[in-house]
């Protein structure tokens, strides 16, 4: 990467993110936006889940997921789990085979680094769109 476009993206996820992680020093492991859930998964021997939360948001609606398949608007706080996934609750409404890809690729889902606690991290608009007004009418 050159050294234009790393500023570049860097200015970008400071405008979008003024004050936040950045700022706090906190590594960033994945991009912002990004859902860490990691309520049992190391506990119970899997890595944590990275969940692309951007990446969802522009292909469906907030009201499908936080209204019909009932995510909270909360890291961590839906009590998510894979038994409830595989009977086709929350992720396992889409990853079935149909809609999206099936709960058989554990690790597309379960890729986090180990010990990244729950939470929300990085950033994918910098690689999305140009910063500030344009953001959110991604071609
Ligand atoms: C494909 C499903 C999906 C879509 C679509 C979706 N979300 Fe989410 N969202 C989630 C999941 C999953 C979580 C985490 C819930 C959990 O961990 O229990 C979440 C969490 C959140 C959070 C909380 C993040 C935090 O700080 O902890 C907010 C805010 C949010 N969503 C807003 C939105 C908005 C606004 C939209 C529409 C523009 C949207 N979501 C669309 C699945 C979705
Ligand atoms: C579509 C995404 C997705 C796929 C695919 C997936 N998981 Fe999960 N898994 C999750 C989520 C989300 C959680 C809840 C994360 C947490 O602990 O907060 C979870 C939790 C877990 C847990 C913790 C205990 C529990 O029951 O919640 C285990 C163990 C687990 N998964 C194993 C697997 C295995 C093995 C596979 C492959 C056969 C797999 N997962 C595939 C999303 C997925
Ligand atoms: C409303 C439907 C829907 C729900 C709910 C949903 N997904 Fe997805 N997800 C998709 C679709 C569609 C794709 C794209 C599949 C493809 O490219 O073939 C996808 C792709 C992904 C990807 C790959 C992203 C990439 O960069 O290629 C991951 C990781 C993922 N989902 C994890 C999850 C996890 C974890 C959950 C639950 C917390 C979840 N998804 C819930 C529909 C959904």
């Amino acid at each position: 990467m050159n050294h234009a476009t790393r500023c570049g993206r860097r200015f970008a996820l400071l405008l979008a993110l003024a004050g936040t992680l950045w700022l706090t020093g906190q590594p960033v492991q994945a991009e912002y936006g990004d859902l860490v859930l990691n309520e049992n998964a190391e506990k119970e021997g899997m890595p944590p889940v990275i969940f692309p939360h951007w990446f969802h948001r522009i292909r469906f609606r907030c009201k499908v997921c936080h209204a019909d398949l009932g995510f909270q608007f909360k890291a961590g706080g839906s009590g998510i789990n894979m038994l409830k996934i595989i009977d086709g609750q929350y992720c396992g409404a889409c990853h079935n085979g149909e809609i999206a890809w099936s709960v058989e690729n554990c690790n597309i889902c379960h890729s986090g680094k180990p010990g990244l606690p729950t939470q929300v991290i990085g950033s994918r608009l910098g690689k999305l769109a140009p910063p500030g007004p344009t953001q959110g009418q991604q071609k």
